[in-house]
């Protein structure tokens, strides 16, 4: 089978496609012909040697994944050869197969459409984030406003859909006239260029000078100051990432004058922490999908080999909503 595989840290054009053995399975695990993988913002960080987890080389990135059973480990009892699933791991995913614990694996239904199964293998990332974040950590209410940074990106668009179905007015913030109109299009009432124009004043024009009730920042850098200063009274403001790069220092004195807190929010450890919460998450998620509440955006498919352009494409700030990998398709 074909992989993607990092044989050393660095940028993701550092990456190469090389044929590798198929993976066994270990008695606890299953092997996934992987029919997407998608794009995280972790699988670069993890190929530049800059995450918390730096598997041995060589390795394929990809934590993201889904696809359909080929081989059972000894152990495993309740998923059968030819189930289609949803996957996460650490990395593995860019590879045309990959062997994966089966408790990180949850079974799809078997008439499940193509396109429903690369939604299902690039959604659960974002829109978990989302969720966790603004339902568990926010505590958001209907007629709430939010304030979404980073608007168009993968975790972005995600907040703003479910901003809207947990009932909140929803101000979408980000840099580009494409991106903001994926944020139009997914419910976000009403849009802010941050690349033109100052942050602040904008959200006080279109919030009568009250603020906002929750903020949900993807991003980091030099918008979180700005963003925080948009925090109204009681108001929360999410710590999500920091896809800008730089780690913001706060002046703690302005959550003293609203009154407001800052929240962080760390998706994958509350999978391992909560996993009934989890669970609970993920059926709404699922549910939402099947009524088509939630319509995520996949902007760009890409063939194995152009695995390391899409993880650029992140890095250079130009994906819009998901992008994913289609290990079966080569180049
Ligand atoms: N805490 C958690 O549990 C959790 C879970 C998932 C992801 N994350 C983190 O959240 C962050 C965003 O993830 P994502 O999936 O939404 O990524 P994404 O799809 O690439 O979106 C990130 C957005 O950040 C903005 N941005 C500003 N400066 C940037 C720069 N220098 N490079 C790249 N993007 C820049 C871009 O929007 P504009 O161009 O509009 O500014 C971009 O759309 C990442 O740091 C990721 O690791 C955290």
């Amino acid at each position: 089978m074909k992989a993607i595989v990092c044989a050393a840290w660095g940028p993701p054009s550092s990456l190469q496609l090389r044929e590798m053995p198929s993976p066994e399975p270990g008695p606890q695990q299953v092997v996934v012909r992987t029919r997407v993988a998608a794009a995280n913002f972790p699988d670069a960080l993890i190929v530049a040697g800059k995450y918390q987890a730096r598997p041995a080389f060589p390795f394929s990135p990809g934590g993201e994944l889904s696809g359909e059973i080929i081989a059972l480990g000894a152990e495993v009892r309740q998923l059968a050869v030819g189930d289609k699933v949803v996957g996460l791991a650490t990395y593995g995913a860019c590879a045309q197969e990959v062997a994966i614990d089966a408790s990180h694996v949850v079974p799809l239904p078997a008439d499940i459409s193509d396109e429903d199964l690369e939604i299902a293998g690039s959604f659960m990332l974002t829109y978990g984030t989302a969720l966790h974040a603004l339902k568990d950590r926010a505590n958001a209410r209907p007629g709430e406003i939010l304030l979404v940074l980073g608007a168009g990106g993968g975790v972005g668009l995600a907040a703003v859909e479910i901003g809207k179905l947990l009932g909140m007015r929803v101000i979408a913030a980000a840099s580009t006239a494409e991106k903001l109109a994926a944020a139009r299009e997914h419910g976000a009432d009403e849009t802010i260029d941050y690349a033109n124009g100052d942050l602040r004043e904008q959200v006080r024009a279109l919030t009568g000078g009250r603020g906002v009730d929750v903020v949900c920042d993807p991003v980091g850098g030099d918008f979180t100051e700005p963003a925080l200063r948009c925090v109204g009274w009681r108001g929360r403001y999410l710590v999500v990432g920091f896809a800008a790069g730089a780690i913001p220092k706060i002046a703690i004195n302005l959550l003293l004058l609203k009154g407001s807190s800052l929240v962080g929010v760390f998706w994958g450890e509350f999978v391992r922490r909560e996993p009934a919460l989890h669970m609970q998450n993920m059926t709404q998620l699922f549910g939402w999908l099947q009524l088509r509440r939630i319509r995520p955006l996949i902007s760009r498919r890409y063939p194995l080999s152009q695995a390391p352009q899409a993880l650029q494409a992140l890095l250079d700030r130009q994906a819009v909503g998901k992008l994913v990998i289609l290990p079966q398709q080569v180049d």
